[in-house]
């Protein structure tokens, strides 16, 4: 018999264009859920590239070449048999996030699985020479954005008595991470909001946890040099990068009923990086 752990469930994940995001939302379809599927970027749409140099370098990379795949990956999760939908979806504009969600519930019912994974992770800057503007957005897409989806889907999850969040933090929040004071304080804001909605949500049988990926081989990091990934794997007793799938793999678990007792945890997914390495 085939397991589907999350037959029945509706997920949405945030920022499911790429990467860790993409392979999520096939991992949820994989496993049997219905999988609305959200980013900034979508296929056909037409973003002033000025706009896009506001949200990051990275976006106006990746629209620049064409490589948006939010409604293409929706496609392809359908051949697992499940219902999939792709979505605009701005984290960082509260109205986007509650009219989407509208139409998602006349869709779809309501949403049992949340993956908040959008981010943008380019702001780099020693303290004197970041701007305060870089450091707000990454708060507000990184932090803000997991807070405002958070509580847009919240009460439909009370409504049915069962919910699970996942949020895509980063081991950064643990370590910090050289020039990027924005980033970092973003994802260890993401533990704190883990710990809080946690508390809050196990009496309604919702369930809010954190993944921290370490660094994970998407489209994202392959933009660094050959030395830059050379050095990172070296200092990783695996000696390898993580794949995004082996990041979606432990989200599915999250969002299982067998991870019905985890709540407020932090997964590392960093193959041992923090551990030390001689
Ligand atoms: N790749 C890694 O090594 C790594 C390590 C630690 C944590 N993470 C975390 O994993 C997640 C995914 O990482 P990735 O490497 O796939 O990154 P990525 O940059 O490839 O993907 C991020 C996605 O978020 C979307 N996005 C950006 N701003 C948005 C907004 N305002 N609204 C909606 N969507 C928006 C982008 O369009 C993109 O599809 C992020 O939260 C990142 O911080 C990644």
């Amino acid at each position: 018999m085939q397991n589907l752990p999350l037959k029945g469930k509706i997920a949405l994940v945030t920022g499911a264009s790429r990467g860790i995001g993409r392979a999520i939302a096939i991992a949820l379809g994989q496993a049997g859920a219905d999988v609305i599927v959200t980013d900034l970027l979508i296929e056909n749409e037409e973003i002033p590239h000025h706009d896009l140099e506001n949200y990051s370098a990275l976006s106006a990379y990746f629209a620049e070449k064409k490589q948006i795949n939010t409604l293409a990956t929706c496609e392809f999760i359908r051949k697992s048999g499940v219902r999939s939908m792709g979505l605009k979806m701005d984290v960082t504009k509260e109205d986007d996030i509650v009219s989407r969600i509208d139409d998602v519930s006349k869709s779809f019912g309501h949403i049992d699985i949340l993956v908040n994974n959008a981010a943008v992770m380019d702001g780099l800057g020693l303290l004197e020479k970041q701007t305060t503007r870089t450091f707000e957005r990454d708060l507000k897409v990184n932090l803000t954005g997991a807070f405002l989806c958070s509580r847009a889907v919240w009460p439909t999850m009370k409504a049915t008595g069962w919910g699970r969040i996942i949020n895509i933090s980063s081991f950064t929040a643990d370590s910090g991470a050289f020039a990027q004071p924005g980033y970092c304080a973003s994802k260890a804001g993401m533990l704190g909001l883990t710990k809080t909605l946690a508390l809050e949500g196990a009496r309604y049988g919702i369930t809010v946890n954190a993944v921290l990926p370490g660094f994970i081989a998407t489209e994202a990091v392959n933009l660094y040099s050959e030395d830059m990934k050379e050095r990172i794997c070296n200092r990783n007793p695996m000696k390898r990068m993580g794949t995004p799938e082996e990041v979606a793999a432990t989200a599915v678990f999250l969002a299982s009923h067998q991870a019905g007792y985890i709540n407020g945890a932090s997964i590392p997914v960093t193959g041992g990086m923090e551990l030390l390495v001689f």
